[in-house]
């Protein structure tokens, strides 16, 4: 591989948030048979070769944990060279040294951007010619950016050109690793402009739905010298643009129009949007165009249904997968946040295993959350991934969150069929549990349990953190029990059997320890809300008496008080009620129209989900409440369409049998309400599809299957199909 460490550069230009640097080198390409660029950046690059781009990757190299890895990207450039070429680099901040995270942090793994490249080149007769970056011939070029950052978009200016800094060699700490990138960020589908409305000096457009993307400029189309775009998710109540969410993320395109028209399309920046406020310029036709872009994974899921509310529900929680897959599982597209969020990401997870094929995506996230972890003084995993260098847990421990190194490699062996990730993992994520078990007083010690502050379920209506902050160990120490049976099974799978008996043992105890810390014996438990109740009865407590009881306690609290559960109980929810005789209280659950509920947001316009259940308030105000002395609402995290897990494994009823589908199990759960459903599943054996329609207590099936499957109609019959295609009747 070529060898990227020597070939770094970057300039002496005193940090300045939001400075492109803009390298060029004159390239003869003589009879090139073949040319290849080999790039990395510590930071965000684009290169192009006269004026036209490599590739198709946004923000390559990428988002890594930048102190120990990173990842380059080998373009096949030969159709883009002339005799004589020039190859230019525009080098951003990006995640590396930008303004990033939710404190607004910059410089986070280093003090200035670095660029390598190597360009080869290959004649007929096989001799090769190399350009690097650290040749004499590369300059330093005025760049036309003013500014250029993930949350406050760009300020591009080609009149005003900003100062130059001859290249230098970055003497910067280089990671140990660099290696080609596993997944790719890019643009993806336009999105058609809904409505245009004049408002004053200012035009509103309306896309209709909520997403993360780019607006390119035509400037041809342009009736002025500069126009600015300001991006928002919804309107004020006068119908002005609403950017208080944003927090300190400007989200804002300032653009002056460029001497060779040619369109304009930001490089550094991303925005989550439905509505764009447009000034300085008239709208014209064709002047704006909106690309949504995420990181490419095919589609896999798809579901439709008659019901237009429970469909919307099925397309939000869609869009809020492609609007937060971006390099990272980010938490939202568009404050200033788009973090990597462990317990965002696992929630989601399965059900956006099930809307694409995410196996590219979760491997490149488990990869880096072994770099991350690496730097973590107790080898714990942190919230959020990369992690921001080194550290140790901190006052909260964060239980639920960096959780999602033991649930991943697990739902991927399940969904995907391969064991691939619990075995790279598997160090890793001993290396988290062990370090729960020392927080629990050490292997068989006297607590085993980890009482601490904790988020308990994160955003449970009415349970504010200080609550939580003294009740949250059911929930956090329900995913302590399935970290040790994870482990337990994983190393008794891999012959490892002294790992099996020790956490094994230390389960045994752990569960003993939670019943008799949060479970009283007529099955209502300790602190008495409804995600304590969802996470122990799926991770804690045994099937059996007890059990009974404390799902009786748990149904009979969602008939009084409706769902009150967060972001972890939330996924559990409707598939704990379905799996247990409840369907149709699981189904009224989905459908209940009044707040918290999944139609409440629906009928208040939602077109991804909000990241509070009260995000719009009944009295239709934005529920602004602070957290950390910020106001923390957006409409687009995803955590509540976990959701969509009931859609795929419940309304049609699919799921794998044996691991990767080579055995299926469909049990589909119907319901009227719903009208005619219909879905698929496009598994690593094949697709899967259901159909199904109730009326007058008689439902009509049709089921399409790959392989051997054991199928559970409706009324509770067992069948076993082979691969094809089956049409069933039966009374319910
Ligand atoms: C993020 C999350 C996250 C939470 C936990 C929020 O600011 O947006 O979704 O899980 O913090 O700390």
């Amino acid at each position: 591989m070529t060898d990227l460490k020597s070939y770094f550069i970057t300039t002496e230009r005193p940090y300045t948030e939001g400075a492109v640097e803009v390298f060029e080198q004159p390239v003869s390409a003589g009879a090139a048979e073949k040319a290849t660029l080999t790039i990395t950046a510590l930071g965000v690059y684009e290169a192009e070769i006269d004026g036209r781009k490599a590739g198709d990757a946004l923000f390559a190299p990428g988002y890594t944990y930048y102190p120990r890895h990173l990842t380059c990207q080998t373009y096949d450039v030969t159709a883009l060279l002339a005799q004589q070429s020039t190859l230019r680099v525009w080098l951003g901040q990006g995640w590396y040294c930008g303004r990033f995270t939710c404190d607004n942090k910059t410089r986070i793994y280093g003090e200035r951007p670095a660029v390598s490249w190597v360009l080869e080149i290959t004649a007929a007769d096989g001799s090769t010619t190399r350009h690097t970056s650290r040749d004499a011939d590369v300059t330093a070029v005025p760049g036309p950016y003013a500014y250029a950052g993930f949350y406050d978009g760009e300020v591009y200016d080609e009149s005003n050109p900003q100062p130059v800094y001859p290249p230098v060699p970055f003497s910067g700490a280089l990671p140990e690793v660099i290696e080609p990138g596993k997944i790719t960020t890019a643009l993806q589908e336009t999105m058609p402009i809904q409505s245009v409305t004049k408002r004053g000096s200012v035009t509103l457009l309306d896309f209709g739905q909520n997403f993360a993307g780019l607006i390119e400029i035509d400037p041809a189309k342009m009736n002025g010298e500069c126009l600015t775009l300001r991006h928002g998710e919804i309107l004020n109540e006068d119908g002005s643009l609403y950017t208080a969410n944003l927090r300190k993320a400007k989200a804002q395109i300032m653009y002056h129009k460029s001497k060779d028209n040619r369109p304009y399309r930001p490089r550094f920046t991303y925005m989550g949007f439905r509505y764009v406020e447009l000034s300085g310029c008239d709208y014209a036709e064709g002047l704006l165009t909106a690309h949504v872009l995420h990181t490419e994974m095919p589609r896999t899921g798809y579901f439709s249904c008659e019901n237009a509310k429970v469909q919307r529900l099925f397309d939000n929680q869609l869009w809020g997968q492609r609007s937060n897959y971006i390099e990272v599982p980010t938490d939202c597209p568009q404050r200033d946040e788009r973090m990597g969020y462990t317990g965002d990401g696992h929630v989601f997870a399965l059900t956006g295993a099930y809307n694409f094929d995410t196996e590219a995506f979760w491997d490149k996230f488990l990869t880096d959350i072994r770099y991350s972890q690496a730097d973590n003084q107790e080898g714990y995993v942190a919230p959020t991934i990369p992690a921001q260098g080194s550290a140790g847990i901190g006052f909260i421990n964060m239980l639920g969150w960096g959780n999602a190194v033991t649930i991943l490699p697990e739902m991927l062996w399940q969904q995907y069929g391969t064991d691939r990730y619990l075995r790279e993992q598997y160090d890793s994520m001993k290396s988290h549990v062990d370090c729960e078990i020392r927080h629990m007083g050490g292997l068989l010690g006297k607590k085993d349990l980890w009482i601490a502050p904790n988020l308990g379920d994160w955003l449970s209506p009415g349970k504010d953190v200080k609550y939580m902050a003294m009740h949250n160990g059911p929930v956090s120490n329900a995913f302590i029990v399935n970290d040790l049976r994870i482990m337990k099974e994983t190393a008794a799978r891999f012959g490892k059997t002294e790992d099996a008996d020790r956490y094994g043992a230390q389960l045994e105890k752990t569960r003993d320890a939670y019943l008799k810390a949060f479970v009283k014996k007529d099955g209502s438990m300790k602190d008495d809300y409804q995600g304590a109740y969802v996470m122990a009865l799926r991770f804690a407590v045994p099937q059996g008496e007890l059990w009974d009881k404390m799902f009786a306690r748990l149904v009979s609290m969602l008939r009084r008080d409706g769902i009150q559960t967060g972001f972890f109980a939330t996924e559990h929810l409707l598939p704990l009620l379905a799996e247990h005789g409840e369907s149709r209280l699981a189904f009224d659950l989905l459908l209940q129209e009044n707040c918290p509920g999944w139609m409440y947001q629906i009928d208040r316009g939602a077109t991804t989900i909000w990241e509070r259940w009260d995000a719009i308030r009944p009295d239709g105000t934005v529920n602004e409440e602070s957290q950390n002395g910020d106001n923390m609402v957006s409409f687009n995290h995803y955590a509540f369409g976990s959701v969509g897990e009931f859609y795929y494994r419940y309304i049609l009823g699919i799921r794998p049998m044996e691991p990767g589908y080579s055995r299926i199990r469909v049990a589909p759960f119907v319901d009227e309400r719903l009208g005619k459903v219909s879905g698929s599943y496009l598994s690593r054996a094949g697709e899967i599809k259901t159909a199904w329609q109730v009326e007058n207590g008689q439902a009509d099936l049709e089921i399409t299957t790959p392989s051997e499957t054991e199928l559970i109609l409706p009324n509770g019959e067992r069948r076993m199909l082979q691969p094809g295609s089956y049409d069933f009747h039966c009374s319910i």
